[in-house]
């Protein structure tokens, strides 16, 4: 487990194998309550990546994503494939840290990009991901993608 801080009380960690007490603790963020031996699987296998961002003691918010292999080159994509923050926690940067995260883990490891699906509807959703770099290759697209170079993140 590793992670990174965002001001005074909010900070933004990597979890792991044996860290699955804390997301069955974290049950509030999830749409249905997590699994423990689905929740152990998940963190046991090396190609999903899970963030939990606290304030405080309080997990606030999460990202999970999984890797993806390619057939043109060995460098991986990530798929950004959940990212919630707890509806009295929004818009104080706690998705915009949570993407971060996952971009500067995801550079450092030489994937070569990541890639993010929504709804166009979901404004927060779609602006989250723009205001973080994402690109789509037209205006209504339901991909979001992160393009990936080897150099360090220049929001950081
Ligand atoms: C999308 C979501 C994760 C954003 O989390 P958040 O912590 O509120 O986002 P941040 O505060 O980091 O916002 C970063 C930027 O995204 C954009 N943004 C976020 N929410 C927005 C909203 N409701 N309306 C417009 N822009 C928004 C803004 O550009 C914002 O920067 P700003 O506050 O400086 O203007 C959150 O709204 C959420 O949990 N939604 C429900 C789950 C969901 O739809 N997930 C995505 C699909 S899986």
């Amino acid at each position: 487990m590793y992670g990174s801080t965002l001001g005074a009380t909010m900070r933004v960690e990597r979890l792991g194998p044996g860290d699955e007490d804390r997301i069955l603790r974290a049950g509030h963020l999830f749409d249905e309550p997590p699994d423990p031996s689905a929740v152990r699987a998940y963190l046991e296998d090396p190609r999903n990546i899970f963030l939990l961002a606290y304030d405080g003691e309080t997990a606030v918010g999460f990202l999970r994503g999984t890797e993806l292999r390619q057939l043109k080159t060995e460098r991986k994509q990530m798929f950004l494939y959940e990212i919630a923050v707890d509806a009295t926690f929004r818009r104080r940067g706690i998705g915009r840290e949570l993407v971060r995260f996952l971009l500067r883990d995801c550079r450092i490891r030489g994937y070569e990009e990541v890639f993010a699906v929504t709804d166009p509807a979901n404004h927060a959703a779609v602006q989250l991901y723009r205001t973080t770099g994402a690109v789509t290759e037209t205006p209504a697209d339901r991909m979001f993608v992160y393009q990936l170079s080897r150099e360090p993140d220049p929001v950081r």
